[in-house]
């Protein structure tokens, strides 16, 4: 389906409050909601290293901290900041409407 993309809902913006992670399935898809200092960020919920859960991870001023292995993912680009994960996450745009979190996936 490359070329095709479509926005999902996600869940209420309150469900992502300050410096707060979130994770939801779609479809075909499992992705992270972050929220760092107030703007809501969309990756992939499942780390490129060893397949750890990132909602379950922390939140900085860097990224997203695995909770496994600790490598830290920028949230802009997905791309790992320390080792051992090597591949970036894929990352996604993110709109609100009516205080609903929307991903386009
Ligand atoms: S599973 Fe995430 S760094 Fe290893």
């Amino acid at each position: 389906m490359t070329g095709l993309s479509q926005w999902v809902k996600a869940c209420a913006i309150d469900e992502v409050k300050e410096g707060k992670l979130f994770g939801f399935h779609t479809d075909d898809k499992k992705i992270l909601l972050a929220n760092q200092k107030g703007k809501i960020f969309a990756t992939d919920l499942i780390c490129t290293h060893a397949e750890a859960d990132l909602s379950t991870g922390f939140l900085s001023d860097e990224g997203v901290r695995c909770p496994l292995h600790l490598s830290v993912f920028n949230l802009q680009d997905g791309i790992p900041q320390n080792p051992p994960a090597e591949a970036p996450l894929k990352t996604y745009n993110v709109k609100i409407e009516q205080d609903e979190i929307y991903v386009e996936v």
